[in-house]
């Protein structure tokens, strides 16, 4: 069975104060609000990961990173491993986010190399992956994600693929308020469903969950979450207000 998952991308934002209270209220709302079919996952900047974790029912949501190294450990200052991040208790770690691959030049070897570690680890991974503006008016958007996922991720093996989640992000939707149609989605959607089966097969690929990120927000996720391929959403903005994550949730 396809898995739901809603998960909150907190990027570089919130205090441990702030971001405790944050996870303390999201927990709070959904033991009242069972998310039923749903996995609600908190996406917290590392230093948050372990109060996060321990403040909230595990049973209910998860916690994940934002990145991590794709060496083991040693002498790598300010670098976060993957083994730190599953022993704060994280059960999730985004790799490949659009910021990752702009700002701090990860190509896709690198991720390819962070993402064999994050499984090695115990980690499941949320790949991401995603054109900007140009390649998409260039009509080059299937292209540029098909390369993403051939070199970044799919030389994996099946076994390790089960623990991947695919987020589709299309970099100018992300943090502009301009949000994919339901047609873009669903159709950049099913397009990489369909390199999945190319690789892994139909029962894989069916299996596969698929999150769409990118000005995703209370008001236009249930159109989204109602598309055929699209399994969930990754969230930035509208992930750091309780009330407006959690109504994300309940938007299936
Ligand atoms: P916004 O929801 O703020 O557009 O960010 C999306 C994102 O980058 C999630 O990883």
């Amino acid at each position: 069975m396809r898995k739901k998952i809603v998960a909150g991308n907190w990027k570089m934002n919130k205090t441990l104060q702030e971001g405790t209270e944050l996870g303390e209220s999201i927990n709070n709302y959904l033991k009242k609000h069972n998310p039923g079919q749903v996995e609600p996952v908190l996406c917290t900047p590392s230093i948050h990961l372990a109060a996060v974790t321990d403040i909230v029912d595990n049973n209910i949501i998860k916690t994940g990173a934002q990145n991590c190294s794709e060496k083991e450990s040693g002498a790598y200052t300010g670098e976060i491993s993957a083994s730190m991040i599953k022993s704060a208790g994280a059960t999730y770690v985004i790799l490949g986010h659009s910021e990752r691959r702009s700002y701090f030049m990860e190509d896709d070897d690198l991720l390819y190399n962070k993402t064999i570690t994050a499984l090695k680890n115990e980690l499941k991974v949320i790949f991401c992956c995603g054109e900007v503006l140009k390649e998409r008016e260039n009509q080059n958007h299937f292209q540029i994600v098909r390369r993403q996922l051939e070199t970044g991720l799919f030389n994996i093996t099946d076994q390790q693929f089960l623990n991947v989640v695919i987020a589709y992000e299309p970099v100018w939707a992300i943090g502009t308020g301009v949000t994919a149609t339901s047609q873009q989605a669903q159709e950049m959607h099913h397009f990489i469903r369909g390199l999945v089966e190319e690789k892994y097969g139909n029962t894989i690929a069916e299996d596969t969950t698929i999150l769409y990120g990118g000005s995703c927000n209370a008001g236009n996720a249930d159109e989204l979450f109602s598309l055929p391929d699209v399994d969930g959403g990754l969230i930035g903005g509208a992930s750091l207000k309780s009330d407006d994550f959690c109504k994300i949730i309940g938007s299936f």
